[in-house]
């Protein structure tokens, strides 16, 4: 099967900075051993509040990284300029409420296609390959290339959800779903991409979809790494995506 590819998500590194208010621990030093460890690519998110990475982690990874950066971002003004500004690798546009404590369900891309499409279309110029970050809903997938979008990140979030609470028939149903999503994207030539709340016991089954050809994962491998450390915990993470895929 086709390689799949890692992308670390390193967000959490800068809220135990925060934590203290210092420079310590440095996200861009965590993305530097994720990379070492066999990161394919490294994502960061700016949130509208700054409640973990700040503008200044971006411009240090910018300049720091040696794999791409996935620019983690809301549809906003102020985000679009950064981004124009940087001009990362890519640009995945998520759906953000100052009130939750993480990304807690799709865009609504159907719902938005004229002001989406004319938000994106500077980033698509700018050469950034815009992805957005949606459920596994026909009506998502087929709004995401409508606007010409080049990625979709399906969001995995009720799977792991699911699964955590023992609801496994919920779960199987929820990983039929990514997989249609999956086919369905792909046929519209939109690359697919999957993550949120994947640890080592649920990346398997999304590991395993051929269509998905990358998988963006934060919380579990930087609270992992508490335990294991970070190079570990990616090497773990890329031994059992491999051998979903095999
Ligand atoms: N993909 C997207 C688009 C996200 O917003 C996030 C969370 O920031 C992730 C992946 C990673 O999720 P987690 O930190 O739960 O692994």
């Amino acid at each position: 099967m086709n390689y799949l590819r890692l992308g670390v998500n390193i967000d959490h590194v800068a809220t135990l900075r925060n934590a203290r208010g210092g420079a310590y621990p440095d996200p861009l030093r965590a993305a530097l051993l994720a990379e070492a460890a066999g990161a394919d690519g490294i994502t960061a998110h700016l949130r509208e509040d700054r409640r973990h990475i700040r503008d200044t982690d971006i411009t240090a990874l910018m300049n720091g990284l040696t794999r791409p950066l996935n620019f983690e971002m809301a549809a906003t003004a102020e985000m679009q300029a950064i981004a124009l500004r940087h001009r990362p690798h890519a640009v995945c546009i998520v759906p953000e409420r100052r009130e939750e404590r993480t990304t807690e369900g799709g865009l609504d891309v159907a719902g938005d296609i004229a002001r989406l499409a004319d938000f994106i279309a500077p980033l698509r110029e700018a050469g950034c390959r815009v992805s957005m970050f949606i459920g596994h809903d026909p009506r998502q997938i087929e709004a995401s290339a409508e606007i010409g979008a080049a990625v979709v990140e399906l969001h995995t979030g009720a799977y792991c959800d699911f699964h955590a609470e023992g609801h496994f028939s919920a779960r199987e149903a929820e990983l039929d779903g990514l997989r249609q999503g999956a086919v369905l994207a792909d046929s519209l030539g939109l690359e697919v991409h999957a993550g949120h709340g994947l640890n080592f016991e649920t990346v398997g089954p999304v590991a395993a979809i051929p269509e998905v050809r990358e998988l963006n994962i934060g919380h579990f491998l930087i609270g992992e790494s508490v335990f294991i450390g970070l190079g570990p915990a990616i090497a773990e993470m890329r031994r059992r995506m491999d051998a979903a895929r095999a």
